[in-house]
């Protein structure tokens, strides 16, 4: 090749390997597989060694770091970000309103006044202030740990990069979202440069806000509503609307319309007028959020799982249409359970194309009578699994044959077993089943557990399927195996050295975990996010807990219903994981891959209860009991539920009856409500 040729060569490798920097670094989507791009690299290489004089700063192989690891910075939230529960309807409100009246332990007389306020479509964000200096912004990612977007964020008007008279730390919350009239005209730009089309408003935010190149999203028409607070050092005001009044006056905007309601009639009224509202305001709703005004009750009433008791979403109705079952499948899940999927005719509802919907189980097929061939109304609320509502009878053909769930597992063939009032039937193959296998990794590796990030769903089964994966533990083994293997990851169809390496990388970037997020993952059968912190919080270290699951079963039966909040189930369950023989082999397994960090137990180690066993009973005067049990974990107690040697203290309300006598007779210290109270000032 003469030395023109190359230049001519090397001139169009440069162009097209820039095209797709530009594709995969700022349109977020790339047209070529890892794969193919270090192909073209490895081009441009080889063309630069024969010829060096074709070397120059410009020269894609001469950019520092040229393709710089894909992605954004990592945030900690200094206060977790985190969801809402739901409520569909009336009856769910006046629930709500009940729970909360119940926690705080308020008179009849009392009224609680709750901030209506509209449920934005958008994507939520955390911006932190310092001496009211915008210091940086995040998504809100695993709720614990988002990305950095601070760039980003800084482009949008509606933030101030400055503020005046702001505490010295405030975090403001807020959900970043597109207007519809712009999302319309970013849609007709994009469809005239030949490039895709976003679905919807919210998609079309989260791909304008989420760039690495920031000149991008400044030429989207991002807005911004702030709703909540994140960690601030001195109070804003005395109640929620004090709180919008407040980030108004700094600049922030505050969605509307928002109404105060006290009580149910005003709320459901509220309800109709917004969503009659709906289609009229210039931007996406998809519900009403509900926050109870008065912020120290807020502080009170904290929050339960991932989601704060002093707030809750309406969602507005779901949207239904009607299609045809083309099919019923069988899913096999994490836990064996066997859950019936319709394949449908695919159909457009409220905007996404909804293919396929849940049947729940054997009993509600029986009951809709719903069979393969039936015009069916389907609906989707929110981003629920669409359902199906009911079978359109007069359509049916007469040939459809009401079907017959199988009784032997679709993946394994071991036999479907059903307990005695259970309404699911479970696949009996246990740890043969491999859909019970994939499932259990993909738990494993998700947000809430390990949060692997590059090994979606797909890459999961891919994986599952050639046996790489078989159990959890081979995940860790992956990238050593990887260096062994004849087929590496970075030479396989869809990798390249980039995103093998980039996954190796976040595999290894979890191999230390707290154990509450340790125990959540093994996806052990009724144990969410709730019992495994009790659980965790309860033995502190894995090793204690399987030392207790060793031991007499009946006394780690006793000990395990004594954890607030785990019944006779659970710790049924519970015990018959840790015996398991296989599973002791993966937790041992595990355990020599990963440092599981001690569950930290008091967050206030200075507190008079931290470490401290405590029981409750009786009726109390100030709060409610589960009030005040949220009270004492969250100054390090732990709670049980019966008296035994191990009570440090028995807080009696009135009226206690057995648990009283016990303490005295076991020599444990009693308090009464005053005393309870002095003690946690
Ligand atoms: S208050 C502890 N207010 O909805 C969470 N959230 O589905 C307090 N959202 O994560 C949030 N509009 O991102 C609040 N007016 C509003 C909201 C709102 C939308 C989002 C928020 C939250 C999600 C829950």
């Amino acid at each position: 090749m003469s030395l023109e040729i190359a230049r001519k060569k090397h001139a169009e490798l440069s162009q097209e390997i820039e095209r797709h920097d530009q594709k995969y670094y700022q349109d977020d989507a790339p047209t070529l597989s890892d794969g193919e791009y270090d192909g073209l690299r490895q081009d441009l290489m080889a063309l630069e060694s024969k010829y060096p004089e074709l070397i120059t700063a410009k020269s894609p192989t001469q950019k520092i770091g040229a393709k710089p690891a894909k992605g954004f910075g990592k945030i900690q939230h200094a206060v977790p970000m985190l969801s809402l529960s739901n409520v569909f309807n009336e009856e769910e409100i006046s629930d709500f309103f009940d729970r909360v009246r119940r926690f705080l332990k308020l008179p009849e007389t009392e009224s609680v006044e709750i901030v209506a306020e509209p449920k934005i479509d958008g994507l939520s964000c955390s911006i932190r202030y310092e001496k009211g200096v915008l210091v940086h912004a995040a998504t809100r990612g695993d709720g614990y740990e988002g990305e950095n977007i601070t760039e980003n964020i800084k482009t949008l008007d509606d933030i101030p990069q400055m503020i005046n008279d702001a505490p010295d730390i405030l975090e403001v919350r807020g959900e970043v979202y597109m207007s519809r009239q712009d999302f319309l005209t970013l849609n007709e730009k994009q469809a005239a440069a030949g490039k895709a089309v976003f679905a919807n408003p919210r998609n079309a935010a989260a791909g304008s806000l989420r760039q690495l190149d920031v000149s991008v999203t400044k030429s989207r028409a991002l807005k911004f509503f702030g709703y909540a607070l994140g960690e601030i050092n001195e109070s804003l005001a005395e109640t929620q609307w004090g709180v919008r009044e407040r980030l108004k006056s700094f600049g922030f905007p505050q969605a509307e319309p928002t109404s105060l309601c006290i009580n149910v009639e005003a709320i459901m009224q509220n309800y109709e007028e917004l969503n009659n509202l709906r289609p009229d305001l210039d931007y996406e709703i998809d519900g009403i959020v509900y926050k109870i005004n008065n912020l120290s009750w807020q502080e009170r009433l904290g929050f339960v799982a991932r989601s704060p008791r002093w707030a809750t979403a309406h969602k507005f109705p779901a949207e239904k249409a009607v299609t045809i079952i083309n099919d019923i499948d069988i899913q096999v899940g994490r836990t064996g359970v066997l859950t019936p999927v319709a394949r449908l005719e695919p159909i457009t509802v409220g905007g996404v194309v909804v293919s396929n919907a849940t049947l729940h189980n054997d009993d509600e097929i029986k009951r809709k009578d719903v069979r393969i061939s039936d015009h069916v109304v389907i609906q989707r609320a929110g981003d629920v699994i669409p359902q199906v509502v009911e079978v359109l009878f007069d359509k049916r053909q007469d040939n459809a044959a009401p079907f017959t769930f199988p009784k032997i597992c679709p993946v394994c063939d071991s036999l479907v077993l059903r307990e005695e009032d259970a309404v699911a039937w479970r696949c009996s193959g246990g740890l043969i089943c491999k859909a019970q296998a994939v499932e259990r990794i993909k738990h494993f590796v998700s947000r809430q557990a390990f949060n692997i990030e590059g090994m979606g769903k797909k890459v999961v089964e891919q994986f599952c399927d050639e046996g790489i994966l078989k159990t959890p533990v081979d995940i860790f083994r992956l990238e050593e195996r990887d260096k062994s293997s004849l087929t590496p990851l970075r030479a396989r169809e869809g990798w390249g050295d980039l995103s093998a390496k980039n996954l190796f990388q976040s595999i290894n970037d979890r191999r230390t975990i707290s154990l509450d997020r340790f125990i959540y993952a093994l996806g052990i059968s009724q144990v969410g996010e709730v019992t495994a912190k009790k659980l965790s919080a309860t033995y502190e270290s894995l090793n204690a807990i399987k030392n207790a699951m060793a031991g007499d079963k009946e006394k780690i039966y006793e000990e395990l219903i004594n954890i607030d909040d785990i019944g006779p189930s659970v710790a049924e369950d519970l015990i018959a994981f840790f015996n398991e023989t296989h599973n002791q082999e993966i937790l041992t397994e595990l355990a020599q891959q990963l440092t599981i960090k001690p569950y930290e137990v008091a967050q206030n180690t200075d507190s008079a209860i931290a470490g401290k066993v405590m029981v409750f009973t009786g009726t109390m005067e100030q709060m409610g009991r589960a009030e005040a049990k949220a009270k004492a974990e969250s100054l390090g107690a732990k709670i049980t539920g019966s008296v035994s040697k191990k009570t440090d203290y028995l807080v009696a309300g009135a009226d206690s009856g057995s648990k009283l006598k016990k303490a005295k007779e076991l020599g444990v210290t009693v308090l009464t409500e005053e005393e309870w109270l002095t003690l946690i000032v």
